[in-house]
């Protein structure tokens, strides 16, 4: 199988790389430079040149505020980018992966939201990827979407998630109040990785699906246990959501599994292995 990976500096494309390899699966991955998703010449040229037998499209204006400030942008790049792609792709009966967001749910819920969960996205950057997933579901038939919570793990770019930045602070020792009241599901890109080359080449039932670590956990649960896999010192206390003013506000319950596929192991075993690498 081979296979065409858009973002492959970022969190999710720099795993899916590595799974690819691991898994013996030609993986050509053009950087953004290379293959600009806005530009639908520059996809059509891609699948003609390369022919490959699935794209798995990881691109995306993931920073909320930044897609706040530039909607357009945002919308060119997440939602636009996969109508493009869903069409180059559906002509040529290649199958797209589309990736997307626990974010497109208004986070309200007590319990982990599944596929059958009716999306309601409250930010423009979900609205655009719940768009994304209409445009991949709609216009190519032989579609995967899925639905990844908060991802940590390595990246090539220079950005930095929210798990990333906490290690840096708990390495350092600083003192951190993380909220109790926030809940998701926490999921190392790697495994995220391998349970979408899974997907892709048993050839799953086309549609959607959610991609997670199991179980749910507070973001303070969460960093108190990276915490002691770390040997930090650092003082964590408990803290309300509330008192961490977010501009637009993040649901605050959001955590995803799947009724569609076996669990996958959990989030704090994934955790624990990742840890690994920074003790
Ligand atoms: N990270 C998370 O916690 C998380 C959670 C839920 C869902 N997701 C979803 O997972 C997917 C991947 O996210 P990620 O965390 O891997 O994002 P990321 O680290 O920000 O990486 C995004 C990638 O997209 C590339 N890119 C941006 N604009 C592009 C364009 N116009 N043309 C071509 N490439 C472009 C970037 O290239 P450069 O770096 O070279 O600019 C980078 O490789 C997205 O669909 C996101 O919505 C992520």
């Amino acid at each position: 199988m081979k296979i065409l990976l858009l973002g492959n500096r970022g969190q999710f494309g720099t795993a899916f790389e590595k799974i690819c390899r691991m898994r013996g699966i030609e993986c050509i991955a053009p950087s953004h430079s290379e293959l600009d998703v806005t530009q639908p010449q520059k996809i059509s040229h891609a699948l003609s040149k390369e022919a490959p037998d699935a794209v798995v499209n990881s691109t995306g204006i993931i920073d909320i505020g930044e897609c706040e400030s530039c909607p357009l942008d945002a919308y060119k790049v997440n939602a636009q980018a996969a109508l493009y792609l869903a069409e180059a792709t559906a002509e040529k009966k290649i199958t797209l992966v589309q990736t997307s967001t626990h974010l497109v749910f208004d986070g309200k819920s007590h319990q982990p939201y599944t596929e059958y969960d009716l999306p309601s996205p409250n930010t423009v950057y979900a609205a655009t990827k719940l768009i994304s997933e209409h445009y991949a579901i709609t216009r190519n038939s032989k579609s995967y979407v899925v639905r990844f919570p908060t991802l940590f793990g390595h990246r090539r770019n220079e950005k930095s998630g929210f798990v990333e930045k906490m290690i840096t602070k708990l390495i350092a020792g600083d003192p951190l109040r993380i909220a109790d009241d926030r809940m998701d599901c926490p999921t190392w890109s790697e495994d995220a990785a391998r349970e979408v080359a899974e997907i892709v080449v048993s050839r799953a039932t086309f549609g959607l699906y959610h991609v997670a670590n199991h179980g749910a956990v507070s973001y303070f649960d969460f960093i108190a246990t990276l915490a002691k896999f770390l040997n930090s010192q650092s003082g964590i206390e408990a803290a309300k959501d509330k008192e961490f003013i977010a501009r637009p506000p993040k649901p605050l319950r959001l955590a995803i599994s799947s009724d569609k596929r076996p669990a996958l192991r959990s989030w704090h075993e994934a955790l624990q292995e990742y840890s690994e690498v920074y003790r």
